[in-house]
């Protein structure tokens, strides 16, 4: 029941009136409701004549009146041009605190929508994935608009097609993208819409360069209210803010694949250099990035191990060919040569000016820690961690592919002397780590390709072996028994470590 008196946060004025009907015209006045039941007003009594008559006051909603009464019509009809005079008086004060409380109320709603910024502008500060940060925004705002889902859809002709989902199957944005109303378009605006199932949207233009290139959708349930004028200012406001950054993201985003994709492209020529290696550059990413998951890297530092890998045997391009797929032994002259390729990786990056761990990764691949490696000798933490993984990942390859001098080892045999190298050649939590990725994997779908391109004997007991092999890595039980092995291996280069190059 909202009557007058909710409008009036002083009842000053409204005392005085009915004391003045009161005293000088005999008229006693109470406030009622829109159904005519009397609303008391604290520290004035409610006492009414027989002869009464209700006076509605106009607002914007049906707030009642006031109901005046006297102890004869005559009096009554006699006060009433006074009694609507002070209801002028009434109405106009009226007036003035509705347009207070609205002022109040747009200030608290701008005093929210600060307080939601300052949030939004926290949790996305060093948000750099597009993806990432598409999801953070559906979900606050979706938040605070009370939504019961939204979605981000972009068509991706020039920048990448994005789909993302809150409280949404994925699978259920391109129907709903397709409606016609979402499809008739904005105009380049905020607006609130009914869709064709009856869910209440608000959509908002995603923009790149001028260009509508998306856009983002709050949803309502058909059995609720449907959004609000706010709600759409709210969304609008919001869009109007993250929408810059948005646009650089997505730029960098598009170069960032760009940059991927010439890096992936020079990894193809290097591997399609020799016949025996193709496909390596890419398999060793894939290894490296699974080592770098195990071992925590931080995902905003993965896609650089992962391009790391991909460049590791860039220098490969001024080794000539007749020495890389050579079959047989090398001659200590042509594994020279083979020696030069991370200084020439080198070399070639130089004039790109990577970071340096890129780099680093690149040229000390073929380190040990035990200070045998190339083409420095570096020991131990002297060398970089993501080069102490590109080496894990890049002999666990090499042994598993088939070389012009002899035929790709079984996984088994190749973890086996990886293990081995243990602490001389290897670092122990990244070889530890490597076991850790393919166990996980056996039955999942990251490194399932391993399982499907490799020669293993038997699948199943890949766990077992794994664990066995862990076991013997972290524990001081007595070495495997690698001889063979090892010395297979030493067939193929005069250095003990040569069974990647
Ligand atoms: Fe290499």
């Amino acid at each position: 029941m909202r009557t007058i008196s909710h409008f009036l946060t002083d009842k000053t004025f409204l005392k005085k009136v009915f004391a003045y009907l009161e005293m000088h015209h005999e008229v006693l006045t109470v406030i009622v409701d829109k159904e005519g039941r009397i609303d008391p007003l604290e520290g004035w009594e409610s006492r009414e004549h027989p002869e009464k008559k209700f006076f509605p006051i106009a607002f914007d909603e049906d707030i009642g009146g006031v109901r005046c009464s006297a102890e004869t019509q005559a009096l009554l009809e006699a006060a009433e041009p006074h009694i609507q005079l002070s209801l002028d008086a009434l109405h106009r004060l009226l007036e003035k605190a509705l347009v207070m409380q609205q002022s109040m109320d747009e200030m608290l709603r701008l005093s929210d929508q600060l307080h939601f910024l300052f949030g939004l502008a926290n949790k996305l500060a060093g948000v750099q994935d597009p993806e990432k940060y598409c999801r953070l925004v559906l979900q606050e705002i979706g938040r605070a608009i009370n939504a019961d889902a939204a979605f981000v859809y972009t068509r991706g002709k020039k920048s990448q097609q994005w789909k993302i989902p809150y409280r949404l199957p994925i699978q259920d944005i391109d129907a709903l993208d397709k409606d016609p109303v979402l499809l008739s378009g904005s105009d380049g605006k905020t607006v609130i819409v009914t869709l064709q199932n009856g869910m209440s949207a608000v959509v908002t233009p995603i923009q790149e360069k001028e260009e509508q290139i998306g856009r983002m959708v709050f949803l309502r349930k058909p059995d609720r209210s449907v959004f609000s004028a706010y709600d759409k200012k709210f969304v609008s406001i919001i869009n109007s803010i993250i929408s810059p950054t948005m646009e650089t993201l997505v730029l960098y985003h598009s170069l960032h694949v760009l940059y991927l994709n010439t890096v992936k492209a020079l990894a193809a020529a290097i591997d399609a250099k020799d016949a025996y290696t193709h496909g390596h550059s890419f398999r060793v990413a894939k290894y490296s990035v699974a080592i770098g998951r195990k071992l925590k890297i931080s995902d905003e530092e993965l896609p650089d191990l992962e391009i790391a890998a991909y460049m590791h045997d860039l220098g490969k391009i001024g080794v000539s060919e007749s020495v890389l797929a050579k079959p047989g032994k090398l001659s200590a002259a042509e594994f020279e040569e083979i020696k030069k390729h991370p200084l020439l990786t080198n070399k070639i990056l130089e004039p790109i000016h990577l970071p340096d761990f890129i780099v680093n990764a690149t040229l000390q691949h073929h380190e040990r820690l035990d200070g045998r490696g190339y083409p420095f000798g570096l020991k131990g933490d002297e060398i970089s961690l993501f080069a102490k993984i590109i080496a894990v990942a890049d002999v666990f390859d090499a042994l598993t592919s088939a070389r012009p001098y002899r035929d790709a080892m079984t996984v088994e045999n190749a973890l086996t002397i990886i293990c081995h190298g243990k602490d001389t050649e290897f670092d122990r939590k990244v070889v530890h780590a490597f076991f850790s990725a393919l166990r996980d994997n056996v039955t999942d779908h990251d490194l399932a390709g391993v399982y499907a391109d490799l020669k293993f004997m038997r699948l199943e007991q890949m766990n077992q072996f794994l664990e066995k092999l862990t076991q013997r890595l972290i524990g001081d039980q007595a070495e495997l028994n690698t001889k063979s092995l090892t010395s297979s291996r030493q067939h193929e280069c005069p250095e003990s470590r040569s069974s990647s190059l």
